[in-house]
């Protein structure tokens, strides 16, 4: 269980990993590919609800701190990425630093990040398309039935452009991400002429007790928490992560990036920068335009616009976000198909879902599983409350990358780096205090869902993949096939 997988076999030569898919992206789509996955329902509704119910115009605050410590994470993982430019990101990254079962974990970690995200951001997308329509005088008979015929819509619809290839994606991705960037600086520059700095107030809003089924972890420890004031703020920070999780997701590009060792760093840490001062930007325009306890936790930037008598920006604020969200649900299911694709390809999960399709050149059959189960998901799953369940997953890969830059720093110090976190190993240390922070500040039923569900994962494991493995079988593994086609079977 605790066998590591070489790095040679990491970066491809065993399983001709980097000649499987087609290699089609630059700095330029990797920043697109960031923006795209990143902007989406944690700016346009989750800042919004985190200002009204917990941090106040501290949101800005949550922003700064969760941005910070998003940042320091990305280091890392460009670190590590540009290293082991594969599919699997942090799932590969632990195999060859911490073994098997660690990768497993992080897989199975993974798989929960994306493939609840896509579900989570689906039917924010369709609560918002409904919304949007309303918003054009429409009269939308049975919302909740049109909500769910739009979330099935959109799921088939991107699964299908996920599975034909990324160049297609690519070309619809750059055309909504520039849609969104425009809708989002139009709520900058107008929100801006409406702000008044009354509104920001005292930074940390009054505090308020919290009741207990929303109590975090510290307040375990260090007795009942509250909302608003400091503990407002540091508990938005968490739940705001779910803005920033995407760059991470980059690093799964990388076997189809162009030069991955310098390319992918620089994706990464710059769609990054630019998400963070856009977030910024947003939650400061927001708070400043009105009082928060006149913001709508349903159309949080709407009902700020509505307030000062700008309603017509609703429309701009509906298209931004109904494009938004529809690049950040294809992204990430880009991204949930290339960690499963790799964790099949070492035989972790079966190997039939490695199997990259002749005339896509993409691995079309996971592509088909994943929509599948993010359609169930998002039908019959209340998954609106499951985004801290989403921050959850990705704040736990996150410390293995930290710890993993550390470690392969000591063990493997004679491999090629094209980029590597400066200050180490203060910065990777840094980073796992800074996401440790943000894990304690989730709730404690959030952490008993995540246990629960790792446990399950452990036992899938012991029961399938440590016989499975590649590395189980070496005979195997040189009798696998690399190139396209039935890819190692
Ligand atoms: N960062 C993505 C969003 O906010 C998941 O929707």
């Amino acid at each position: 269980m605790m066998r590591r997988l070489p790095p040679a076999e990491a970066t491809g030569l065993r399983t001709g990993a980097r000649h499987a898919l087609a290699q089609v992206y630059r700095t330029s789509d990797l920043v697109v590919l960031g923006l795209g996955v990143m902007i989406g329902a944690g700016i346009f509704s989750i800042a919004g609800q985190m200002a009204a119910t917990k941090a106040g115009p501290g949101v800005i605050l949550s922003f700064m701190i969760a941005g910070i410590a998003c940042l320091l994470a990305c280091l890392c993982y460009a670190e590590l990425s540009s290293t082991m430019p594969t599919s699997g990101s942090a799932y590969t990254f632990t195999y060859v630093i911490f073994g098997e079962i660690w990768a497993w974990i992080i897989g199975w970690a993974l798989i929960l990040e994306l493939q609840l995200a896509a579900a989570v951001v689906s039917r924010a997308w369709a609560q918002i398309t409904v919304g949007a329509i309303g918003n054009f005088g429409v009269r939308v008979p049975r919302p909740e039935v049109v909500e769910n015929v739009l979330v099935l819509v959109i799921l088939v619809l991107l699964t299908g452009v996920v599975a034909a290839g990324a160049r297609i994606g690519l070309r619809a991705l750059w055309v909504m991400v520039t849609a969104k960037l425009l809708a989002i600086g139009a709520v900058i520059v107008v929100g801006a002429t409406y702000v008044d700095v009354a509104n920001f107030g005292d930074f940390h809003a009054e505090p308020q007790p919290v009741t207990t089924p929303t109590a975090t972890v510290l307040d375990l420890f260090v007795g009942q928490g509250q909302t608003f004031g400091w503990s407002g703020v540091f508990a938005a920070a968490p739940v705001i992560a779910f803005a920033y999780i995407g760059f991470d997701i980059v690093a799964t590009a990388a076997e189809e990036t162009v030069n991955p060792r310098t390319v992918v760093p620089k994706g990464m840490i710059r769609s990054l920068v630019v998400a963070t001062v856009i977030y910024i930007a947003v939650a400061a325009v927001m708070v400043g335009m009105v009082p928060y306890t006149s913001i709508s936790v349903e159309a949080p930037l709407a009902s700020a616009f509505q307030a000062v008598g700008a309603g017509w920006m609703t429309h701009v604020i509906d298209v931004g976000a109904v494009l938004g969200l529809t690049t950040v649900i294809l992204v990430l299911l880009v991204g949930q198909t290339r960690v499963l694709f790799s964790m099949a390809r070492d035989g972790l999960i079966p190997r039939r879902l490695a199997v990259i399709s002749r005339a896509y050149h993409t691995p079309s059959r996971v592509t088909l599983v994943i929509g599948a189960v993010a359609i169930v998901l998002a039908e019959f799953v209340p998954v609106l409350t499951m985004q801290e369940l989403v921050v959850m997953g990705t704040l736990f890969a996150f410390m293995f990358v930290a710890a993993g830059v550390i470690v392969m720093r000591r063990r493997m110090p004679e491999l090629e780096r094209g980029f590597r976190v400066p200050l180490s190993p203060l910065l990777p240390i840094l980073s796992l205090v800074a996401t440790f922070w943000l894990m304690v500040n989730l709730q404690v039923h959030t952490w008993a869902w995540f246990a629960l569900w790792m446990a399950f994962g452990v036992l899938v494991y012991l029961g399938y993949g440590r016989h499975r493995s590649l590395l189980a079988d070496p005979g195997r593994a040189a009798a696998a096939t690399p190139g396209r086609g039935r890819h190692r079977r």
